[in-house]
């Protein structure tokens, strides 16, 4: 029910310190998650380009995209969390904002689940590269109808610290495991599986992205416990073993970079009201 839910993890700060602190969200959140995917943008010129909106000169025009696309989705996310059941139409508008490219090509959609085979390549206990096959497009609409189910469970609950993070690692990794879209699927999941987290007050679990390769390797490392990825067709017959786990202790840890802003702007707000304790006379701040 929407009337007992957890208040934000923004509650309870002066509006000037609340937007401080979203900025600082978003412009890491957006950093970080476009950087794992090869985007040149540091953490200021990220900051810069979000909050100026000015260009890094002689950077990629698609990496300004891709930024502003990005913080954009991280909109819709706010948005949807007024929601209380996420529909597969609610992933594929994000699918659009968070893609920015303008792509006309029917077998890159957008907007629309995959319509071809996609892949991905890993080096084996043998030291050989294999190639991997995701599964198949024919199956993806029944997976996702599962994953969203599963997701609706997790949506409609309160969480604690501990259920938050596996609410979040086990929407995350299905999701990237099931691969729904052509392209776009790692931004995907680090925004959707973080409404849960949302949802029940906490900030956003930020993926680093100086810790890519380590996330990127717990990612394969879990599917290469998934025999036969490509015919998967039931969400059911995924492996809950140590690789998972693995993966759920990663993204607790991945969370000390926002709980540390909130904290941060949770002592500004605390200076702000000792000051102003001070001076009395001073004009009043909007609480
Ligand atoms: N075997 C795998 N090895 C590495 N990553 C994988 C694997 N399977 C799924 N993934 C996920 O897929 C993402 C890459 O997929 P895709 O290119 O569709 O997403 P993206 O958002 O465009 O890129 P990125 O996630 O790199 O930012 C990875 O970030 C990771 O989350
Ligand atoms: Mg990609």
């Amino acid at each position: 029910m929407t009337t007992d839910r957890p208040q934000p993890f923004f509650a309870g700060l002066d509006e000037d310190i609340k937007v401080i602190l979203l900025a600082q969200v978003r412009n890491l959140w957006t950093h970080a998650s476009t950087a794992i995917e090869g985007n040149t943008l540091t953490l200021g010129d990220t900051a810069f380009v979000l909050e100026e909106g000015l260009t890094i000169a002689g950077k990629p025009l698609r990496d300004h995209q891709e930024v502003y696309g990005h913080a954009r989705g991280i909109e819709v996310i706010y948005r949807l969390l007024e929601v209380t059941q996420l529909q597969d139409a609610d992933i594929f508008a994000l699918h659009r904002v968070v893609l920015t490219e303008a792509i006309m090509d029917i077998y890159k959609p957008v907007g629309a689940w995959k319509n071809e085979a996609n892949f991905t390549t890993l080096v084996g206990p043998d030291g050989r590269q294999h190639w991997r096959e995701f599964p198949e497009p024919a199956h993806v609409p029944a997976l996702m109808s599962q994953w969203l189910n599963a997701f609706n469970v997790w949506y409609g609950q309160p969480l604690t610290t501990d259920t938050a993070a596996s609410a979040y690692a086990d929407m995350h990794l299905d999701f990237v495991t099931i691969h729904p879209f052509f392209d776009g699927n790692g931004r995907m999941a680090r925004l959707l599986a973080n409404l849960p987290v949302l949802r029940a007050g906490f900030p956003p679990i930020v993926v680093p992205a100086e810790g890519r390769q380590e996330y990127k390797k717990a990612i394969s490392d879990y599917q290469q416990t998934i025999p036969d990825l490509k015919s998967l067709s039931d969400l059911r017959a995924l492996p809950r073993n140590a690789e998972r786990s693995r993966f759920q202790d990663l993204c607790r840890n991945y969370w000390e970079s926002t709980m540390a802003l909130v904290a941060e702007a949770r002592q500004a707000q605390e200076r702000k009201r000792v000051v102003s304790r001070r001076n009395p006379g001073a004009p009043k701040f909007q609480g």
